[in-house]
């Protein structure tokens, strides 16, 4: 692939603008993700569950438990779901909820929101499409 190509394959993102309980959303390869700085209420939360109509562990959706990395297209039909208070998202279209993991736990979605290929750079810098 071409270096502009490539370019466009991952998005980078400076942790340190995200306080905890916030939540960015930036673009990669055509997409929204949202990248959260969870509490430890979130995190303690998000670990006390499997989800529910496609259980998962958090451990298998994050690599640092302060940082969940998410597709931000609903399972459904594609609609971006909008955050909740709690943590979690509902979609507008159709009304699923997905939790503070990104998991499903209300139809009509039938999938967790998806997990990107990622990597951390130090404690400071994200790299989306990196692995
Ligand atoms: Fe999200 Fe239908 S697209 S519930």
């Amino acid at each position: 692939p071409s270096e502009d190509v490539l370019a466009k394959a991952t998005t980078e993102v400076n942790l340190a603008d995200i306080p905890p309980g916030g939540e960015h959303t930036v673009a990669w390869q055509g997409k929204p993700v949202f990248i959260v700085h969870r509490t430890p209420e979130q995190i303690k939360n998000a670990e006390a569950s499997n989800g529910a109509i496609e259980p998962e562990p958090d451990s298998k959706r994050v690599k640092r438990p302060e940082w969940l990395v998410v597709v931000g297209v609903c399972t459904h039909l594609g609609c971006v779901p909008n955050r909740d208070p709690d943590g979690g998202w509902t979609c507008p279209c159709h009304g699923s909820m997905y939790d503070a993991s990104g998991r499903v736990v209300r139809g009509p979605a039938p999938r967790n929101l998806d997990v990107p290929v990622y990597s951390f750079e130090g404690d400071g810098k994200l790299i989306i499409g990196k692995a």
